[in-house]
């Protein structure tokens, strides 16, 4: 695999599969902004579709996937991955706006709010909460799942999305601009704002395959060591890489004056921590015979990347 891309060689079974995931969750995310947005006034649908279809890397759809298949499942849960990328990408929107990070760029264009307004970017964001429920309940349904799974995965999501998870984390994040967090501090930061939702995805996958609680726990350990490992590693790049590579704006740490892991630990002291998280991750589910091809690649995949 080349260091910077998921899917780039025809010769490697693993990047094809995740060329083909990608492919059909960009499907998933087309239908449902095509079907589920009526009613929605024209200028916000067009924010979320927007921001729905924007290129991004789709890992924590992947994650899902792998965690789905690792756990056992056998049917295309490519719409309840899509359900998860929904909630990423209305964080993403919310993050750029100017009462947040205050970010013109993401995934190579221009932010939603800079296209439509900061209005109707707002507006749009939180269209997307429900209509990221309503898209894992309707998948989960098509699954075949019984209701206390289907129940369990868009409680997990809606959790995970939530006070304690991510908006939480972020309002954390917002709070320490300008003060220096300490090291516990700025993990529970990072755990919040970006590994809450990156281990429901992986718990999202168990839950769906219909994960023993052996296997629940250890895609557990799993999803927040690489959660936590995926926000080092975005750290790390917003000091090491450009803009034009980013598709974001680089350095907008500093600038905003954020607490980060290359600030406390300096460079090699945060990849050594987003190492550590990722051998970790991957001897948790090793102990259980867990972890597939895909999930090991996605694992180092979140400290490798160039992007
Ligand atoms: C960016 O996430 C936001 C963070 C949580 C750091 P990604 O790097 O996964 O963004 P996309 O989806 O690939 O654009
Ligand atoms: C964002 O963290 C976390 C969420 C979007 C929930 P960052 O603010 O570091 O993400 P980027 O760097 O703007 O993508
Ligand atoms: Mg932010
Ligand atoms: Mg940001
Ligand atoms: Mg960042």
């Amino acid at each position: 695999m080349e260091r910077s891309s998921l899917a780039t060689s025809t010769a490697d079974p693993v990047a094809d599969r995740f060329a083909a995931d990608r492919d059909a969750v960009d499907a998933a995310l087309r239908v449902l902004c095509a079907r589920d947005l009526d009613g929605v006034p024209n200028d916000v649908a067009a924010a979320i579709t927007y921001s729905m279809l924007g290129e991004g890397k789709r890992l924590r759809a992947l994650l899902l996937l792998a965690a789905y298949r690792s756990s056992g499942g056998a049917a295309d849960a490519s719409a309840l991955a899509a359900a998860v990328e929904i909630v990423h990408a209305y964080s993403l929107v919310h993050d750029d706006l100017p009462c947040m990070d205050d970010d013109d760029v993401r995934r190579g264009r221009p932010t939603t709010h800079k296209v439509h307004g900061a209005v109707v970017a707002a507006t749009a964001g939180i269209a997307m909460v429900p209509l990221a429920a309503r898209a894992a309940c309707d998948a989960a349904a098509a699954l075949g799942l019984p209701l206390d799974a289907r129940g369990a995965i868009v409680r997990e999501l809606m959790r995970a999305s939530g006070a304690g998870g991510m908006v939480g984390g972020q309002l954390l994040d917002l709070a320490g601009e300008g003060h220096t967090l300490s090291l516990a501090d700025l993990e529970r930061v990072h755990g919040a704002k970006t590994g809450a939702l990156i281990a429901a995805s992986v718990r999202i996958g168990g839950i769906a395959a219909r994960a023993t609680p052996a296997q629940s726990e250890a895609l557990d350990r799993y999803g927040a060591a690489v959660g936590l490992a995926f926000q080092i590693a975005d750290d790390v790049l917003d000091v090491t890489s450009t803009t034009a590579q980013l598709g974001k704006t680089a350095g907008r740490d500093a600038a905003l004056g954020k607490s980060t892991y290359p600030a406390l630990l300096g460079i090699p002291g945060a990849v050594d921590r987003a190492d550590a998280l990722t051998r970790q991750a991957c001897d948790a589910l090793r102990e259980h015979d867990l972890l597939t091809p895909s999930l090991e690649r996605l694992a180092r995949f979140v400290v490798l990347r160039t992007s």
